[in-house]
């Protein structure tokens, strides 16, 4: 099946009121399990790539993995998608591997720690926009920096997120400011700031609204409502999974993540793209954990990872239920890039902003 672009699979979860997660990939493993997980529900899948991943596997390599995945499961719609793009040129090339969409993360600079001023994001996200769109490809833009409200710091777990202590005014998107933004910039879906953050130290109690303020998903909902909403940082960090990783010699304090009842709320009011790494990574670690304490003489790497790609696979099938893009797969036909850069150009995909 062609590769989808990320603005064709969102408009169709609108129309059928769903959510797509959308996970992170960095090797053959989780490409298999997420394909497996939605090839048995018929989910259509975004597989997104971190530049910390297409550095990890490579380019070629993850482009050959692609393909590899797309001539396995011929009736699963996959979008590619470039995740957290720290400027136009990693966006750019992103588009050159073949990549349908891509994400201008223009809230923080391009070193990805400092936070940017507004009119920056207008132009690096107006500019990739520009770009993408000439080629049917989507974009996705970042209004308002992911970070905890109850400490106003931001996601270091993985060396990038904002630096220093944020305030509210910086980690709470300004549903005002959205309009504007999305008025100017085209962006086809809205990451959006409300306090959730990258990793697996998330809150510190189940979150209440004085942390997950889901009050911004309505409020930029109700003044754009064709838009399509992101939710970064989303992984729910299973309580089950954080047990299997500490059973088996793990030592992850005890933690909690966006609750699947919130993320299904968000889902009603514009949320269709729910990104994932976290969960998969904590289901793929205890796994392999546990192989690695239960099974002591074990040294073939396969024996790790089947149960991790199984663990994995789980996780995938669940959240494809739980979002409702199950069952939607068979319902999609992709259309070519060329087909959506023509849209792009007759003016048919605008967003319709209303204030
Ligand atoms: O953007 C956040 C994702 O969890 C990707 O993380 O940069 O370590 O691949 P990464
Ligand atoms: P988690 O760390 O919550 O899985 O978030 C991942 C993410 O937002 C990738 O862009
Ligand atoms: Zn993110």
């Amino acid at each position: 099946m062609a590769r989808i672009t990320l603005r064709q699979l969102l408009d169709h979860a609108a129309e059928f009121g769903y959510g797509l997660p959308s996970f992170n990939v960095n090797n053959m493993e989780q490409i298999i399990a997420i394909m497996r997980a939605a090839a048995a529900v018929d989910s259509p899948v975004i597989l997104q790539v971190s530049r910390g991943a297409r550095s990890y596997a490579g380019d070629p390599m993850v482009r050959k993995m692609i393909e590899a995945a797309e001539e396995m499961f011929p009736n699963i719609p996959i979008c590619l998608h470039q995740d957290h793009g720290n400027s136009a040129e990693t966006c750019q090339s992103a588009l050159d591997q073949g990549y349908t969409s891509v994400m201008m993360d223009g809230s923080l600079e391009a070193d990805m720690k400092s936070p940017s001023s507004y009119e920056y994001n207008l132009d690096v996200t107006s500019a990739v926009g520009t770009s993408a769109h000439s080629i049917g490809a989507s974009v996705e833009g970042e209004l308002g920096v992911l970070g905890r409200l109850d400490t106003g710091t931001g996601e270091q777990e993985d060396g990038h997120g904002a630096t220093g202590v944020l305030s509210h005014d910086q980690l709470l998107t300004d549903p005002d400011q959205a309009v504007d933004f999305v008025s100017r910039t085209q962006v086809d879906a809205l990451a959006i700031a409300m306090g959730t953050s990258h990793g697996a130290y998330k809150f510190s109690r189940k979150p209440d609204r004085d942390v997950l303020a889901m009050s911004v998903v309505r409020a930029v909902h109700e003044r754009l409502p064709d838009l399509h909403l992101v939710m970064h940082g989303s992984s729910s960090v299973p309580q089950d999974l954080q047990d299997i990783f500490n059973e088996f010699g793990g030592q992850m304090p005890q933690t909690w993540g966006v609750p699947i009842e919130e993320i299904q709320e968000g889902i009603k009011y514009g949320v269709r793209k729910v990104n994932i790494d976290t969960d998969c990574r904590l289901a793929m670690a205890g796994a392999i954990r546990k192989v690695s304490v239960t099974k002591r003489d074990e040294f073939d790497p396969r024996k790790f990872m089947i149960p991790a790609m199984e663990s994995m696979t789980d996780l995938c099938r669940l959240r494809y239920e739980q979002f409702g893009s199950a069952g939607n797969a068979s319902r999609i036909s992709p259309l070519s890039l060329t087909d959506m850069a023509k849209r792009y150009s007759n003016g048919s995909l605008d967003q319709r902003v209303t204030s």
